[in-house]
């Protein structure tokens, strides 16, 4: 959920996304900022890495970089995922469900990265 959340951070500081896309990025960074306080974990040490990371993303190309975080996020969701249903799918559920549907919005925004990428070149 940490990494998770730091994950998210860095891409709700990630201006070089689109509208559309940055609106998910800050659905996501509200929902895991709920379950980390509900939870009361603390918040990773990485996290100041990742908004440094976010910031640092402006400077290179935009949508090289969203493939790049998109596929990592994703994967990362994807291993989560795996790791929950071989612990106990009906005690999660509900965050199964979240995750994927976050997964899913994360391969979508590395659609459009690629779709928009093939367009500028
Ligand atoms: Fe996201
Ligand atoms: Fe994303």
């Amino acid at each position: 959920m940490r990494v998770d959340h730091a994950g998210e951070c860095g891409a709700s500081q990630y201006a070089g996304q689109m509208a559309d896309m940055w609106d998910q990025e800050k659905k996501h960074l509200s929902k895991f900022n709920e379950i980390l306080a509900e939870n009361r974990l603390r918040l990773t040490v990485l996290l100041p890495l990742w908004n440094i990371a976010g910031f640092a993303l402006d400077f290179e190309g935009p949508m090289a970089c969203t493939l790049a975080v998109e596929e990592s996020i994703s994967e990362h969701y994807n291993s989560q995922i795996k790791a929950l249903m071989k612990r106990d799918p009906e005690k999660y559920t509900q965050l199964l469900q979240m995750i994927k549907e976050f997964r899913d919005e994360e391969m979508e925004h590395h659609d459009i990265g690629l779709e928009h990428d093939a367009e500028s070149t």
